[in-house]
């Protein structure tokens, strides 16, 4: 079996910081399971020129990362990635800041990986790519003569080409995906807005199936919904409720019923607008007054970016007016706190919760959905409340579907939520969890490995797209 090389732009190095984010919750089991190099950012920012790459073995996995320079940093993920892909590929059109200085860092930091990544790299080693941030990656490394089979694997929305062509530049960047052998998306929608765009744009012509002809090359495009680690989850929450942690939340409940939500600080995670939506609720079920505590766990994140500061203010002012109208000396209606928490702490809260409030705006799957499921007692379990317009409504067809933009239609939900009789509860939950055990963390990579290492097609050949100079 081939080395498995898994290259992204956050790595979960094992160290003691508790972090967020789907990436790295997904990529970390995988790469034990099956051992392998995993290439990155170290986190770090340097002053001067960055050390060389640092390489650190623990379980099974390589750690192989760099750090990057300030102004790299700068226009590379606080500049291109997170604030002109992330906001575009999320639909926000209104929130890109597009400069063409950060078109320049985020290719110079894709070059860049690619030279430090090449010295690790062994002629039969499949490579696996991840995220927006490292779109013209393979671009690079075919540029160097690296032939290998390499994979890429987005982790969040890619909208229509009506959107995707607002993006300045993007007849350079996203025909750099060609490069890649398979280019793996997390749902149905997804794919196909990504081939309508490889149609309209590059006028590409399609081979069998799912895949395309690049030069005399042939691409694959897949759907691999990315899954949860359900049954050990589920097996840490039913340890983690007896935890002195969990217990000492439910005690300061005081037998009320608990709703939570759990985010990054992100403004594609519509925090304001479910506040808003419990604020309704409120007002709209009065009955539920003193007898319900919503927690929202919210760790910041892109803290540098002027868009998270301005989502922080905003959600900061909305808790500070629900609980102003509503809290009583005896009781707070919204518990918000900025602090990430481990997994095993969610994993007891969650199943302690009889509702979780996840409604993005958009997202490309939310791991967060997938881990509150899992996490309920079969018996007795609490119930999602899940925006339409996350990548999980596809397999949590069985939770209360919402569209987040609708406050009141939200506020229905919660109620219907908290009211729901056990025996719909136990139907709702049962179908979701079959789903996701059948559609599990490792389910996601091996299905995705496998279609990455078919055989060679024969018509793969790089030296010839290099020679024929298409992309
Ligand atoms: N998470 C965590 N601690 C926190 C908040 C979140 O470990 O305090 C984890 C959460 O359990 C989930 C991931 O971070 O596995 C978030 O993934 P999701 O797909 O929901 O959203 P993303 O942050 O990737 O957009
Ligand atoms: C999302 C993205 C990941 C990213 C994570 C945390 O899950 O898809 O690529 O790692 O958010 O964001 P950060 O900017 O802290 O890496």
């Amino acid at each position: 079996m081939a080395r498995l090389v898994v290259v992204s732009n956050r790595v979960g190095v094992p160290d003691r910081s508790t972090r967020a984010g789907g990436l790295e919750v997904a990529i970390g089991p995988t790469l034990r399971r099956r051992g392998g190099l995993w290439f990155g950012w170290s986190g770090r920012v340097a002053d001067g020129d960055p050390d060389p790459t640092k390489i650190a073995d623990h379980d099974n996995v390589t750690y192989a990362t760099i750090d990057l320079r300030k102004d790299d940093h700068q226009e590379f993920y606080n500049g291109f990635a997170n604030r002109v892909l992330w906001p575009i590929l999320h639909y926000r059109l209104d929130l890109a800041e597009f400069t063409r200085r950060d078109l320049g860092g985020y290719f110079r930091v894709n070059e860049f990986f690619a030279r430090h990544l090449e010295k690790l790299l062994k002629p039969d080693d499949t490579i696996w790519v991840h995220d927006y941030h490292l779109i013209p990656l393979a671009k690079a490394l075919r540029e160097r003569g690296h032939a290998n089979k390499i994979g890429f694997f987005i982790h969040i929305p890619f909208p229509p080409p009506e959107i995707v062509t607002a993006l300045p530049n993007h007849d350079q960047l996203i025909p750099a995906l060609c490069h890649y052998d398979l280019v793996g998306f997390q749902t149905e929608v997804d794919a196909t807005n990504f081939s309508r765009y490889i149609a309209n744009e590059c006028g590409l012509s399609w081979a069998a199936g799912n895949a395309f002809h690049y030069g005399n090359r042939v691409v694959t495009i897949g759907t691999f919904p990315v899954g949860v680690e359900t049954e050990a989850f589920s097996r840490l929450a039913r340890r983690a409720i007896e935890t002195t942690f969990v217990r000492d939340v439910l005690d300061s409940l005081s037998g009320r019923a608990m709703i939570i939500g759990v985010d990054r600080l992100d403004y594609s995670k519509g925090i304001p607008e479910r506040m808003s939506a419990f604020e309704r609720f409120l007002a709209n079920f009065p009955d539920w007054r003193g007898k319900v505590t919503y927690l929202q766990i919210t760790p910041r994140s892109r803290t540098d970016i002027a868009e998270y500061a301005d989502i922080g203010r905003l959600v900061g002012e909305a808790v500070g007016r629900i609980n102003g109208t509503y809290g009583e000396a005896s009781w707070t209606p919204l518990r918000y706190i900025n602090k990430a928490h481990s997994r095993t702490a969610l994993a007891g809260l969650y199943r302690a919760a009889r509702a979780g409030l996840v409604t993005p705006l958009r997202d490309g799957m939310n791991l967060v959905a997938k881990e509150f499921v899992a996490a309920q007692n079969p018996d007795d379990p609490g119930v999602l409340i899940l925006s339409r317009f996350a990548g999980a409504a596809h397999e949590c067809a069985a939770a209360l579907l919402v569209n987040p933009y609708d406050p009141e239609g939200v506020a229905i939900a919660i109620n219907r939520a908290l009211a729901m009789p056990l025996e719909e509860r136990r139907q709702r939950h049962a179908a979701t969890y079959k789903v996701l055990v059948a559609n599990d963390l490792s389910h996601w990579a091996e299905r995705f490995m496998a279609a990455l290492e078919r055989p060679p097609n024969a018509a793969n050949d790089w030296t010839q797209v290099r020679a024929a100079g298409i992309g």
